[in-house]
């Protein structure tokens, strides 16, 4: 099994992550989280709330920023007027380009499959070019392998092979080929049996559209929101209007998005339905750079903070190429994933455009008024925005890829998912080491009153080595065990999941132990 293939596996065997609708087969792109998945999610978006918006002073500097700044939440609804995505550009622009296989009926994203003619080269260093038929893979010259690259056409060109002795095959990327009809007659897709079956690319929206109410016409169409960002800008003037914040100042939404990805694939990072962790922060446009660069670091801060390793975390600033038309600056952060690095969060210069397209939109003034600015001129503007907008599914994945680890513990193999405390699913749990003597009594007393202040658990069941190893593949950071001097000395053994530490602690002092080690 490959990394990834263990880390799928631990999530379907410990109830983190179940694939949609399984006894049916599932649905490509969705996905469930179960009982440890659905509190590891719900911390990573509580300690982005807690963090970004609910314990936010406004009275304060945050180290990096040029000045203090309020953050005010919001939940927007997920079905909007259409009018929003016209004017967000979404129902014109929000596509990819796709490709089709008329043979194998399989759908690709075209900026996603490579196409590569094979080189071959003998000892004397003499090159030889065979293009007489190009090999379709998904993947990249660069990030994939040769060897990656060829499974898809591992017959054919191990075929080649042999006709040229002495000579190994190596792909030579064919850029435009896809875009080109007669390079495009001479592609052979992954499965198909012959050339020519892949179609010209063309743009594929990827909103989901639906109808409101009980007519399904033109009229009662709408769409499943692409992103939540859109429902903080229509509320821009709701908030400043209802609210004591000022310019510059943000408003963070969690919630659902819905992308009709072509191809949903590496687990739940590229999902149709998943959630988003989104600041629109308004401020001035002078103000702009400097606050793009405050969010980048605090961004990229924050998931160091939640105990990511810094080797895996990258921060990537888009070449101005990259840049969407009204884009004045994007950052991503980026992850080491097993199936290479990818986006996991951007941040985003996005200048005052989507104010200003609401505002054409609908005829509405979305201007900020500044009735303390002493200059007439300057008091009525639209802000520029900032916007970090973060994954919850692929940050939800990102920690447990970060987070898994197999070592040996007395000789004997564990595996072990050293989750930050804040992200792990249990506190702690609770064993009586043995099922008599009183050990269960005085366990689940323990476990009901660490129950009010923590996700705690209790198990009675099996050998403690056992129960402690299906902790640790939990994540769980501590496990408490009532043993046979806890009755008469009034202390419980507390043992740590990374180090496997054990230390004695009082029965009266747990919580405020457990509270100061865990950090919550
Ligand atoms: N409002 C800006 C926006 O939506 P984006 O880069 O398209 O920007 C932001 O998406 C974040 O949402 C991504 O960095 C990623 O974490 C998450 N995301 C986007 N598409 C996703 C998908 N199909 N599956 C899972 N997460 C996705």
């Amino acid at each position: 099994m490959d990394a990834m293939e263990k880390i799928v596996s631990l999530c379907k065997r410990r109830g983190f992550i179940f694939p949609s609708s399984e006894i049916y087969g599932g649905l490509n792109g969705a996905w469930d989280y179960g009982p440890l998945g659905v509190e590891l999610k719900r911390n990573l978006k509580q300690a982005w709330w807690d963090d970004m918006v609910a314990h936010h002073d406004e009275t304060a500097t945050p180290q990096g920023a040029p000045q203090p700044f309020g953050m005010v939440g919001l939940d927007s609804s997920l079905l909007m007027n259409p009018k929003v995505w016209e004017a967000s550009g979404h129902v014109g622009g929000f596509s990819d380009p796709m490709v089709d296989d008329r043979e194998t009926r399989a759908r690709y994203r075209a900026d996603q499959l490579a196409v590569y003619a094979l080189e071959f080269i003998g000892s004397d260093g003499k090159l030889e070019r065979y293009d007489e038929v190009l090999f379709a893979a998904p993947g990249e010259l660069g990030k994939s392998t040769p060897t990656e690259l060829f499974e898809p056409h591992r017959k054919r060109i191990s075929g080649l092979q042999k006709s040229k002795p002495g000579k190994e095959a190596r792909p030579v990327a064919v850029p435009g080929a896809l875009q080109d009809e007669t390079l495009r007659a001479r592609v052979l897709a992954p499965g198909a049996s012959a050339p020519g079956t892949l179609t010209a690319p063309r743009a594929f929206n990827l909103m989901f559209k639906t109808h409101v109410g009980a007519l399904e016409d033109n009229q009662s169409v709408t769409y499943l929101r692409p992103e939540t960002a859109q429902g903080i800008f229509v509320n821009f003037k709701n908030v400043t209007d209802t609210t004591r914040v000022r310019v510059p100042f943000g408003i963070g939404q969690i919630g659902k998005a819905f992308r009709n990805e072509i191809n949903p694939r590496n687990f739940t990072f590229r999902s149709r339905e998943f959630e988003q962790m989104e600041i629109e922060f308004f401020c001035r446009a002078s103000e702009a750079a400097q606050w793009y660069q405050f969010w980048r670091e605090r961004r990229f801060q924050w998931y160091l903070d939640l105990g990511m390793k810094p080797s895996n975390l990258h921060l990537r600033e888009h070449e101005a190429s990259e840049l969407a038309h009204y884009a004045a600056g994007c950052a991503d952060v980026e992850y080491d994933f097993p199936f290479g690095r990818s986006e996991l969060e951007g941040i985003a210069n996005r200048t005052d455009f989507d104010l200003r397209q609401h505002m054409q939109m609908s005829g509405k003034d979305l201007r900020y008024f500044d009735d303390q600015e002493p200059n007439e001129e300057a008091r009525r503007f639209l802000p520029h925005v900032i916007e970090p907008s973060a994954g919850a599914d692929r940050g939800t994945l990102a920690f447990l890829c970060d987070a898994y680890s197999e070592d040996e513990v007395g000789g004997e193999a564990r595996t072990v998912l050293r989750l930050h405390p804040r992200l792990a699913p249990i506190k702690a749990a609770v064993f009586p080491l043995v099922k008599k003597e009183g050990m269960p009594e005085k366990a689940l007393e323990i476990y009901r009153a660490l129950k009010k202040r923590f996700t705690v658990y209790y198990d009675e069941k099996g050998a403690i080595g056992r129960r402690y190893r299906r902790q640790d593949e939990a994540g769980t950071p501590f496990c408490i065990t009532v043993d046979g001097d806890t009755l008469s000395a009034g202390s419980v053994t507390v043992r740590e999941r990374d180090s496997c530490e054990q230390t004695r602690v009082g029965i009266s002092e747990l919580g405020d132990v457990l509270s100061a080690r865990l950090g919550i």
